[in-house]
């Protein structure tokens, strides 16, 4: 089989990956006419256009724009539904999805209305497609600790719903340590924390993340590889690193996909991952960042294989469903010679 086969046909893990990075330019513009809302585009070729970023800063400010026109209910089922379908077609078996409640409660729109909308997309997944999921709140790290707060708060309410939280938003300035007293009662309350750290930030965001929240996974982290002792205990620790390769091109947080670290990652035995971020966005679904970073790096078919695996493997699901989800894996990555 060659390897682009391999890739769209391996059942695949998405472990990073922002539900409202979804909404695509054709329904952000449908959902506007449909919510009488006003966006500063006149045409679907007016947003994509927009997608011109040189820094994280620069992509959030659309994103938080494009949010503006999820108001009900229904819109958060329309825009989760229309990402699961894509991931049936992918062969994507497991996602574990952020979604961010504060982009959304300081507009106006109630927590309730996004879970629940949201949830009625992955319910229906699972039963029409057999596609399992995890949802993880995250908390914007440029709003303040007690925002953070409020948002756990309402995330308690719902704790069957959610599995675990992460810290997302403009990194630099906003470092792991801001949030440790919102992570300690997050995980007091049996959340599962994770990070974005070492995006743009140094690696001592990530080192912080380690030590401050107790993380049990790392997302983006590529900065992290600028110092060899924190690469050893991140391996050693044999904790996933949620790679995201399309993203750190389209925000400069790699020069070109050619010079993207995810071999070394590999190489320094840490279980990277790959996921596609905000794939509206940065011009790709899971599917695509394989294929991008496997040509760009030519990846060897024993690479592609241990990413796919590395998937399973780095997953919040329990052990039980780890073991069966890996062992399917590997039943399929073996009759595909
Ligand atoms: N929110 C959505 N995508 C993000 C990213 N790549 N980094 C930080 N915050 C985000
Ligand atoms: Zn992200």
């Amino acid at each position: 089989m060659n390897l682009a086969r391999l890739i769209a046909d391996m059942p695949k893990a998405e472990l990073h990956l922002h539900i409202e990075g979804t909404l695509e330019p054709d329904l952000m513009m449908a959902l506007a006419r449909r919510n009488n809302v006003t966006l500063p585009y006149a045409t679907v070729e007016d947003i994509r256009q927009a997608y011109e970023f040189n820094c994280l800063q620069d992509f959030l400010d659309v994103y938080y724009l494009g949010m503006s026109v999820l108001l009900k209910r229904e819109d958060f089922f329309d825009l989760a539904w229309a990402y699961l379908e894509k991931m049936a077609a992918q062969n994507v078996t497991h996602v574990e999805v952020f979604f961010d409640p504060q982009g959304h409660t300081t507009r106006g729109v109630s927590f309730d209305t996004v879970l629940s909308g949201l949830t009625d997309a992955f319910d229906k997944a699972e039963r029409d497609f057999g596609i399992t999921s995890k949802l993880i709140m995250c908390f914007l790290r440029h709003l303040s600790e007690d925002e953070a707060f409020d948002s756990l708060e309402q995330a308690c309410a719902c704790k069957s719903h959610i599995h675990g939280v992460g810290l997302d938003s403009s990194e630099q300035g906003h470092p792991p340590s801001k949030f440790k007293r919102v992570f300690a009662e997050a995980r007091e309350q049996g959340f599962t924390p994770v990070a974005h750290a070492g995006e743009e930030g140094p690696p001592a965001y990530v080192a912080e993340a380690l030590d401050d929240l107790h993380i049990e996974r790392i997302d983006h982290g590529n900065r992290a590889l600028e110092d060899p002792s924190l690469v050893k205990r991140i391996a050693d620790s044999g904790m996933a690193m949620t790679v995201c390769p399309l993203s750190n091109k389209r925000l400069q947080v790699v020069p070109d996909l050619a010079n993207h670290p995810l071999r070394h990652m590999l190489n320094a035995g840490i279980c990277a991952t790959v996921n596609s971020d905000d794939p509206s966005y940065f011009g790709g679904y899971v599917t695509d960042n394989y294929l991008a970073i496997a040509e760009a790096l030519n990846l060897t078919r024993s690479e592609i294989v241990q990413l796919g695996r590395n998937s399973f493997i780095g997953s919040f699901m329990n052990e039980a469903d780890k073991r069966a989800a890996v062992a399917h894996f590997d039943e399929f990555v073996d009759k595909a010679r």
